[in-house]
């Protein structure tokens, strides 16, 4: 079997982190989110994975390389403009040959991982496999409609959905989903919808099942789900505590500390992640928190919120909670009068006060 990770497509509900970044290589757990995906993957077995990328192929590419010290091959199929899911299938057919493959949307992450259910596939070979969850949202999604076992109707983004049952972004086909791909139409919303092929494969009498999963998992394509992502994804981290602390400090929980961070004065309540050259001064970092590499917290109280790499927070006089910090921005509180607040915000930025 292939591995299909698709990370091309535009992040606009991500804005402004969105706008210097793949939305695929946003850090949860200090982990860029697409390899969650990968590594899932090859815990299947799997080691020849392609991966579908567009504007931010460079980036993409960079961050993840030829997959070897992730224990694959990477393939990097480029996809001109993003045109649908199944446009994705389509463009990796020569990829893809012959194989059965599993598809994973490069956004979404899933707790417990695929292998058991990529091993049903493996042997009971239907032409098509896919997963639903019970959602509470179910218009944001593609949506079945199930009767017993089987599935009677499936739908992009209902706006009056029949049912809770959300597809998950983990696919599973053989080679006759190119067909399918071959003779769909574009959608309302002029794209090649892979719920519009999956709908061709069981009208046309193909075999497609369907599995109910009971654990975590999120499409993480909103800030809140990113958090929330970063939440679960903390938790299952061990205790390591690396990089230089003083004594000081108090270090309680799940917490990782990466080579070369420096803690002074500080007490950090798991979990929490702090990263590679990170440096945390007389601060407390509280439970849910990830802090990217060379990140520098001085002063300040954080929890619950993702810092990405290089930020800067300094002298804050109130805790920051539920956020999430680009790159290299930086927060501070400065000297003199009048008291007043002072915003350089890029477009699409988000400050709150309370
Ligand atoms: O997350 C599950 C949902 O994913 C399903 O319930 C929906 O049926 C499915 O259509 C999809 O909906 P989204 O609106 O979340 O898809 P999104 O546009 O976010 O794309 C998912 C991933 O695929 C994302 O990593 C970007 C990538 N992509 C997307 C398109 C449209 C591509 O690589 N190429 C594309 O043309």
């Amino acid at each position: 079997m292939k591995g299909l990770i698709l990370s091309g497509g535009r992040g606009t509900r991500l804005r402004p982190l969105t706008y210097t970044r793949a939305k695929q290589l946003i850090p949860v757990a200090n982990k860029p989110i697409l390899f969650y995906g990968i590594e899932a993957i090859v815990r299947c077995g799997i080691t020849e994975i392609g991966i579908v990328v567009g504007d931010t192929k460079d980036e993409v590419k960079a961050t993840v390389g030829d997959g070897e010290k992730l224990g694959c091959k990477i393939t990097y199929i480029e996809q001109d403009e993003p045109r649908g899911l199944a446009h994705a299938v389509l463009v990796s057919e020569q990829f893809l040959k012959n194989d059965r493959f599993v598809m994973y949307l490069g956004d979404n992450v899933i707790k417990d991982g695929i292998d058991s259910l990529v091993n049903e596939f493996r042997t009971n070979k239907p032409n098509s496999q896919i997963l639903l969850a019970h959602v509470s949202n179910p218009s944001q999604f593609g949506v079945a409609e199930l009767e017993g076992d089987r599935i009677v109707k499936l739908e992009e983004k209902p706006k009056n959905p029949r049912s809770d049952l959300a597809i998950v972004g983990v696919y599973m086909f053989d080679e006759n989903v190119f067909k399918a791909v071959h003779s769909i139409k574009p959608s309302w919303r002029n794209e090649y919808e892979i719920t519009d092929a999956i709908s061709w494969l069981i009208d046309n009498g193909y075999s497609v099942v369907s599995h109910i999963i009971k654990g975590w998992w999120k499409d993480t394509g909103k800030a809140d789900d990113l958090l929330e992502a970063n939440r679960i994804m903390l938790e299952l981290l061990e205790r390591n505590v690396k990089g230089k602390i003083d004594p000081t400090c108090r270090i309680d929980g799940k917490v990782v500390i990466e080579e070369g961070a420096k803690i002074s004065g500080s007490v950090i309540r798991g979990p929490v992640i702090i990263g590679a050259n990170a440096e945390i001064v007389n601060s407390y970092i509280g439970p849910f928190t990830s802090i990217g590499p060379g990140a520098k917290v001085t002063n300040s109280e954080v929890e619950h919120s993702i810092l990405l790499d290089e930020c800067e927070m300094t002298d804050l006089n109130c805790r920051l909670t539920d956020s999430l910090i680009g790159k290299q921005a930086r927060i501070m509180r400065t000297k003199g009068l009048p008291h007043v607040n002072r915003f350089i915000l890029g477009d699409q930025s988000e400050a709150e006060l309370l």
